[in-house]
C-alpha cells in the first residue's frame, strides 16, 4: 500500500429542532463506510460532526417548548449522537455549533473576510412581524400566490402553480409565527462579495472535487450569475453576533460549515493533534464533505469561497448523494414512511439499514428508494442465506470432529487466491464511493464459497472414516472464505465483523485480507445474525404513524383517517367554487400506452365533457358505461398526453385496485349540481 493518507471527513451538521430521520441515516451511513474503510486500510482518518444550533426554527421551537435555546440544542445533540452511536456511526467528535471554539472561527474568518474587502452592507426591506416584533425569514410568511391566487401558499414559492417569488410580493400576507400581518420594514444587511470568486470556483469544481453531473448543475448557475450573499440577520435571533455591529448576527448557514472546523479543533484539543496541519492553505490532508444534493450551492459556492477569502484550503471533494424514498415515495407522516432513527432502532437491527443502503449508494445522485420488501429479502437472502450460512455450515464440524481447529492444508490455493485477489478491485468500489459495486463483488465471492462447498457436501463425506481429512480441509476453506468476506464487509458491517473476530481470533485489517488461517484455533459459532421479520417492519410502520400524529384523537390504526387525515378547513366561500355535477358515463375506453388511465365521455344533459381518470386498475372501462357519478365540472382543462381533460370524476379510496367511484341515488340526472 501506499504512504499513509491524511483524511478528515464530515457530514452536515443536523437542525437541532428534529430527530434523526431515516434520511439523515443515509449520509451518516455513507460517510461511516467511507471513514471505516480508510482506517481498515491504515490510513489516518478522522470525522467529525456536530448539530447544527442556530437560526429561526431553532429559536422558536425553544419558545414553544418554554425553554432556552442552549437547553433544547443541548438535548437534541446528545439524543441524535446516541442515535448515530446506535447505528454504529463513528464520529470522533459530534460536537455542537453553539460552541466557543465556533464562535472564534466564525470572528476571525469574518474580520478576514471583511479586511480583504469582501464584505459590504445595503438597507434592504423585509417583511416584520409587529406582533413578535420580528423579521421573518421567507418560510415564515403565507399568503395568497401572486401569480395563481392560490390562497395559502409558501412566503417564496407556490405549490399550486409552481412560481417562485420574493415574500413582499405576496397577497394579504401572513407572519406564521403570530398570524399578525407582516409589514415592510428597513434593516441594513451585510453581504459576502460572492462574485469576485467566480473565477477560482470555475476551477476548483472542475478540479475533481465534484461528480461531474454536479459540476454541470453548477455551470448553470454560473450562466445564471452569482450574486452577493446576504450573511446577517437582526435580533431576536439565535447565533452568534457580529463583530462591532450590535444585534446584528451571523446567518446559521455562515456558522454551520465553519462548525466543521469548530468540531475538529475541539477535537485536536483533546487529542494532541494539529489542527493547522488539516486547515492550513497549504495543507497536503485531504478534506471531504459529505452532502444532500439540496445543500449543493452552500457547500459548493459560499464555503469554498468563505475559506478561500479566509486564507485556509479548500475541501478536497464534496461528496453529495440524492434523498431518500420510501416504498417508492417521498417519506410521509401520514403514511407513516418518515421514519425516525430511533423508531427503527426499536424493532430492527441497525446492520440491515447499512448493507441496504450499502447496497444502493452509488457515487452519483439518484434518489434512493428504501423499499421494504426488497430490504427484507436482500438482507435475508444475501447476509443470512450467504454469508453467515457459510460459517454455520462449517464451524460445527470443525468445533466437534476437528478439535476447534483448522487444517493446515489449504485444498484449493485457486479459489482462495481469486478472493484475496478481489481486493484491488472492491478498495477501489469503496474509496470512489460505488458501495453497491463492491457489495455485488462481494456477493459474487459468497455465491462461489457457498457453491464450493455444496459440490463438496461435507456433511456427507463426515460420515465416511477414510475422507476425514478431505472434510476437515473443506470445511477450513469454507470458513477461510467466510473470514475473507467478512473483512471486506467490515466498513459496512462493524458488528458482525466483531463477531466474526471474536469466533476466528482475530482481528481483521485490509492486510489480513493476504493471510489464510491454518492450523489456527477457532470457537464455537454462535449465530450472527437474525433474518428480517415483515412483522417488526410493520410493527415500525405503525409506530411512525402514531408517534407523528400525537395530537391528533386516538383514531382507530384500520381507519382510513389514520392513513388519510382530514386536511385543514377551508371557508364556505372556497368550497362554493367547486362545481359538482351528476354526469352520466356515456362512454369508456382503454387509452393506448397509459397504463393507470381510463378516457370517459361525460354526458351532463346537453353537453358532453372528456376526462381521463386514473382508475383502470380498478374498473374495466365496459363496468361503468352507462353508469351516474360525480364530476368537477368547472376545473380548468388540462393537456395531457393524449388529449385533454376537462374535469375530473369523484371516487374514494388509496388508489390502485382500492378505489370507488361515487354514484348517486336514483333519480339524480345528468346536469344536476350537487351542493
Ligand atoms: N443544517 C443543515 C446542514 C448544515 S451543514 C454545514 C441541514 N440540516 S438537515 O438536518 O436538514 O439535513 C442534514 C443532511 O441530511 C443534509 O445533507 C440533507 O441533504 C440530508 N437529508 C435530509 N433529508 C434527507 C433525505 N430524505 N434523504 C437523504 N438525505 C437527506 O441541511
Ligand atoms: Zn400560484
Amino acid at each position: 500500500m501506499s504512504e499513509k493518507r491524511r483524511i478528515l471527513v464530515t457530514s452536515a451538521l443536523p437542525y437541532a429542532n428534529g430527530s434523526i430521520h431515516l434520511g439523515h441515516l443515509l449520509e451518516h451511513i455513507q460517510t461511516d463506510i467511507w471513514t471505516r474503510f480508510q482506517r481498515l486500510r491504515g490510513n489516518e482518518c478522522y470525522s467529525v460532526c456536530a448539530d447544527d444550533a442556530h437560526g429561526t426554527p431553532v429559536m422558536l421551537k425553544a419558545q414553544e417548548l418554554g425553554i432556552t435555546p442552549e437547553e433544547m440544542v443541548a438535548r437534541t445533540r446528545a439524543e441524535h449522537h446516541q442515535d448515530l452511536i446506535d447505528f454504529h456511526v463513528d464520529y470522533d467528535n459530534y460536537y455542537v455549533t453553539h460552541s466557543p471554539e465556533n464562535k472564534a472561527f466564525c470572528e476571525e474568518i469574518y474580520s478576514r473576510l471583511d479586511n480583504a474587502g469582501y464584505i459590504s452592507k445595503r438597507v434592504i426591506n423585509q417583511l416584520f412581524d409587529p406582533e413578535k416584533e420580528m423579521f421573518l425569514p421567507d418560510r415564515f410568511v403565507k399568503g395568497t400566490c401572486p401569480s395563481c391566487g392560490a390562497e395559502d401558499q409558501n412566503g417564496d414559492s407556490c405549490d399550486v402553480c409552481g412560481a417562485t417569488y420574493s415574500p413582499t410580493e405576496v397577497k394579504n400576507p401572513r407572519s406564521v409565527v403570530s398570524g399578525a400581518t407582516p409589514v415592510l420594514r428597513e434593516s441594513e444587511h451585510f453581504f459576502f462579495d460572492l462574485p469576485k470568486f467566480e473565477d477560482m470556483l470555475k476551477t476548483w469544481i472542475r478540479s475533481g472535487a465534484l461528480q461531474e453531473e454536479m459540476a454541470n448543475k453548477l455551470q448553470e448557475w454560473f450562466t445564471e450569475g452569482l450574486q452577493q450573499w446576504d450573511i446577517s440577520r437582526d435580533a431576536p435571533y439565535f447565533g452568534f453576533e457580529i463583530p462591532g455591529a450590535p444585534n446584528k448576527f451571523f446567518y446559521v448557514w455562515v456558522d454551520a460549515p465553519v462548525g466543521y472546523m469548530a468540531s475538529f479543533k475541539n477535537f485536536c484539543d483533546q487529542n494532541s493533534l494539529e489542527f493547522d496541519d488539516f486547515w492550513k492553505a497549504d495543507s497536503t490532508a485531504e478534506l471531504y464533505h459529505f452532502i444532500g444534493k439540496d445543500i449543493t450551492y452552500f457547500h459548493c459556492l459560499f464555503w469554498p469561497a468563505m475559506l478561500e477569502g479566509a486564507g485556509y484550503r479548500k475541501p478536497t471533494g464534496v461528496n453529495i448523494h440524492g434523498f431518500v424514498t420510501v416504498n417508492g415515495a417521498k417519506m410521509s407522516k401520514s403514511r407513516g414512511t418518515f421514519i425516525k432513527g430511533r423508531t427503527y432502532l426499536d424493532h430492527l437491527n441497525p446492520e440491515y439499514l447499512r448493507y441496504y443502503f450499502a447496497s444502493k449508494l452509488s457515487d452519483g445522485v439518484t434518489d434512493i428508494d428504501l423499499n421494504f420488501t426488497d430490504f427484507a429479502q436482500k438482507v435475508n437472502s444475501d447476509l443470512v442465506g450467504k454469508v453467515v450460512n457459510i460459517a454455520s455450515r462449517c464451524a460445527s464440524f470443525i468445533t466437534k470432529r476437528f478439535d476447534g481447529k483448522l487444517s493446515d492444508n489449504v485444498i484449493e490455493p485457486e479459489l482462495i487466491a481469486e478472493f484475496q485477489n478481489a481486493a484491488d478491485g472492491i478498495a477501489e468500489q469503496f474509496e470512489k464511493r460505488r458501495y453497491h459495486q463492491a457489495i455485488r463483488e462481494i456477493m459474487a465471492l459468497a455465491d462461489k464459497a457457498n457453491q464450493f462447498i455444496d459440490n463438496n457436501a461435507p456433511w456427507v463425506t463426515i460420515k465416511d472414516e477414510s475422507k476425514q481429512q478431505f472434510t476437515h480441509d473443506v470445511c477450513s476453506l469454507g470458513i477461510n472464505m467466510f473470514r475473507l468476506l467478512t473483512i471486506y464487509l467490515k466498513p459496512v458491517l462493524p458488528i458482525l465483523a466483531e463477531k466474526a473476530e471474536s469466533f476466528l481470533n482475530d482481528e481483521f485489517n485490509w492486510a489480513s485480507l493476504q493471510t489464510v488461517l491454518t492450523g489456527h484455533a477457532i470457537n464455537k459459532f454462535k449465530p450472527m445474525m437474525q433474518r428480517v421479520d415483515m412483522e417488526k417492519i410493520d410493527a415500525m410502520i405503525d409506530d411512525s404513524k402514531e408517534s407523528l400524529a400525537p395530537q391528533q384523537p386516538a383514531i382507530a390504526p384500520d381507519s382510513p383517517l389514520a392513513q388519510d387525515p382530514i386536511s385543514d378547513t377551508i371557508s364556505f366561500e372556497d368550497f362554493a367554487k367547486i362545481d359538482l355535477r351528476i354526469a352520466r358515463i356515456a362512454n369508456a375506453e382503454h387509452v393506448e400506452k397509459a397504463d393507470k388511465l381510463l378516457r370517459l365521455e361525460l354526458d351532463l344533459g346537453g353537453e358532453t365533457k372528456q376526462v381521463f381518470a386514473g382508475i383502470k386498475s380498478a374498473y374495466a372501462p365496459e363496468a361503468l358505461i352507462g353508469k351516474h357519478t360525480v364530476m368537477v365540472a368547472n376545473l380548468a382543462p388540462r393537456k395531457m398526453r393524449f388529449g385533454l381533460s376537462e374535469g375530473m370524476v369523484l371516487a374514494a379510496g388509496p388508489g390502485g385496485d382500492d378505489l370507488y367511484i361515487l354514484e348517486p341515488h336514483e333519480g339524480a340526472k345528468p346536469g344536476m349540481r350537487v351542493k
